[in-house]
């Protein structure tokens, strides 16, 4: 959603800041904005709504240069999508520009409390909290420094922010502040950085200093001050974040999802051995972890979208390896309607992002109820991840396509080596996961199979479905979001048995209909079910596995052991879903109204 850049000490900052946009794009964005000082009391202002593209072009129009300043990409909340809406939202004369991510919920209480005098120009909560600072430190004769914390602290306590405030009076200094929402002070030598996330800042350094809920800080160009909710000022030592900066760059690829979908292979060796010692052992998972999740009767796994799907799996992994009762819900859903818990609950919160604020409003709730919980999520340092009791990495590179590929991936192999770390059982998961990785290659080099199939089958088409049994089912969920969010083709994917309960009446002549069929025990019952469609005019496009074909399956996948075969299954959905996206003329990697990172609930 929305993404945070400033920068301090350069001899010229708008091109870090425009580039340091550019690389906040994959997290969904309707408009972006630049404010750059000139060091001499006076700046630049340019906004713009669409494409990062498109601010680019007006500031280099405005000629823009100047040492400091911030830029801001926004995913709209409060107000519609406008130049007037965008971000850096400034004070009534000019004095104060701030840029914010998250929401606000007092503002209109605020508004109508403190600002009944002041004309607005947008219909942000951002204003309100920039107009606010503005009075402060008119009215009240307060430094800008106070008079944010003022502002911050007249914030509900419910609201999220990441603020970056700029004032004219002191053009070199960024003042920061965050609570529930990510924002990182990047520091090197040739000046200081502030972000809601490292990729966009990699060129500048890679060691970040991680700001706490309430921290308020001042960054100068050869200086940083760290301020806790208290007021104190407090010393927190930078990491080194060991990201390749040229992970984040699509290479050659026209588009980061197949560039993402193509990685899943390396992803799986990597991941397993992170996970797994040369004897085949799993490591890296702490007696913390092990010893919490022994002593539970039930497991909730909780996450949104993708994650949740991949949860889905999960669950049979710790149900046969760890013998443990699971529950996958759904965070939105569990935040506010808790169903009754076991006596002993161990909760997992599996994220890409780390973000979300659905799932941080459940660890929320059960932090204070007091249970333990353990995030599982690909981006290591997040709020998820820094908040529950353990963290386990996955391992997946950071993945910038809005839609989710390899993050699943890497969230059904890590829940299955989790789980498998309890198993009394002969099963070599490490030597199976290795031929997982061989096979998904396998299935990846196979492109011009899924391109025609997706050409041919999906062509035109406004409705899909994707059935399955089993985890077959699991894995037809995600198949139609794969489908649905990209190529807007709407796509049902369900249990197949609950056809004919209701949903075969929508098949029509022609419907595409996809069946998964890897698992043997329920084969038989999932051909019968694609005869019923297909006697209704649907037209089937089975993708099965080597000892389940028959003649005439679309697709047969590579076997391995039924309970991994999502892992493969996956595949020919995720690059059906691609080549049905490139069909239709559409951005692949950036699909309307979507953010990779869901930070508002
Ligand atoms: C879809 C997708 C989303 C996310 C969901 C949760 O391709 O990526 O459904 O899975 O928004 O996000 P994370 O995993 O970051 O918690």
């Amino acid at each position: 959603m929305c993404g945070i850049v400033g920068i301090t000490g350069v001899d010229d900052a708008l091109p870090y800041l425009l580039r340091g946009l550019g690389k906040l794009e994959y997290r969904g964005y309707d408009s972006a904005g630049v404010y750059v000082s000139d060091g001499f009391n006076g700046g630049y202002l340019v906004k713009e709504k669409g494409r990062v593209s498109a601010l680019v072009k007006k500031a280099e129009a405005a000629h823009v240069h100047g040492t400091a300043g911030i830029a801001h990409t926004r995913w709209a909340t409060h107000g519609g999508v406008s130049v007037a809406n965008a971000h850096p939202q400034q004070s009534a004369d000019g004095r104060f520009y701030l840029v914010h991510n998250g929401v606000i919920e007092n503002y209109q209480e605020l508004k109508d409390r403190y600002l009944s005098g002041v004309t607005f120009h947008s219909q942000t909560d951002t204003e309100v909290a920039v107009q606010l600072v503005d009075k402060f430190a008119k009215e009240d004769g307060l430094s800008a420094f106070d008079a944010f914390r003022k502002m911050i602290s007249l914030l509900d306590g419910n609201s999220a922010y990441g603020f970056l405030l700029m004032d004219r009076e002191n053009p070199d200094t960024l003042l920061a502040a965050k609570k529930k929402s990510p924002l990182l002070i990047g520091v090197s030598d040739h000046g200081n950085v502030v972000t809601s996330d490292a990729a966009a800042m990699l060129d500048v350094t890679q060691d970040f200093i991680e700001l706490h809920d309430g921290d308020v800080a001042v960054v100068k160009p050869k200086q940083v001050e760290i301020f806790d909710a208290q007021g104190q000022a407090v010393e927190r030592e930078p990491f080194h974040l060991d990201i390749d900066p040229t992970e984040t760059d699509k290479g050659a690829y026209p588009y980061y999802m197949l560039k993402e979908i193509d990685e899943q292979a390396v992803v799986a060796r990597k991941i397993s051995q992170y996970y797994f010692d040369d004897d085949g052992r799993v490591q890296n998972i702490s007696c913390a972890i092990s010893d919490a999740i022994r002593a539970a009767d039930r497991i909730y796994i909780v996450a949104a979208g993708t994650s949740f799907h991949a949860g889905l799996v999960g669950q049979r992994y710790f149900e046969k390896w760890a013998k443990i009762p699971t529950e996958v819900h759904v965070s939105s859903e569990f935040a506010y309607d808790q169903p009754m818990l076991s006596e002993h609950p161990f909760f997992i919160f599996l994220s890409q992002s780390g973000e979300t604020a659905d799932s941080r409003e459940v660890l929320d709730n059960i932090k204070r109820q007091g249970y333990p919980t353990l995030t599982i999520a690909n981006v290591v340092n997040s709020t998820l991840t820094r908040e529950a009791d353990f963290a386990l990495p996955l391992l997946a590179g950071p993945e910038i396509a809005v839609a989710s590929t390899k993050a699943y991936t890497a969230q059904v192999i890590v829940q299955a080596i989790l789980a498998y770390s309890f198993a009394d059982t002969d099963f070599n998961l490490k030597q199976e996961l290795a031929k997982v990785a061989v096979e998904v290659s396998a299935i990846t080099d196979e492109k011009e199979t899924f391109k025609e199939i997706a050409d041919t089958v999906l062509h035109n088409q406004r409705s899909a479905f994707y059935i399955g049994r089993g985890l077959d089912a699991a894995v037809a969920l995600e198949a139609a979001l794969k489908l649905k969010e990209i190529s807007y083709v709407q796509t049902e994917g369900f249990a197949a048995g609950e056809l004919k309960h209701g949903t075969i009446s929508l098949i029509e002549e022609g419907t595409p209909v996809f069946a998964l069929l890897t698992q043997s025990k329920t084969a038989g019952l999932l051909r019968g079910e694609v005869a019923q469609v297909a006697a209704r005019g649907a037209n089937t496009v089975i993708i099965s596995s080597e000892s389940l074909a028959r003649p005439g399956d679309a697709y047969v996948l590579p076997e391995v052991d039924e309970l991994l075969m999502p892992l493969l299954a996956v595949i020919p959905a995720q690059l059906i879903a691609y080549y049905a996206t490139l069909d239709r003329g559409l951005d692949v990697d950036r699909p309307r109204n979507l953010a990779k990172s869901v930070t508002v609930q």
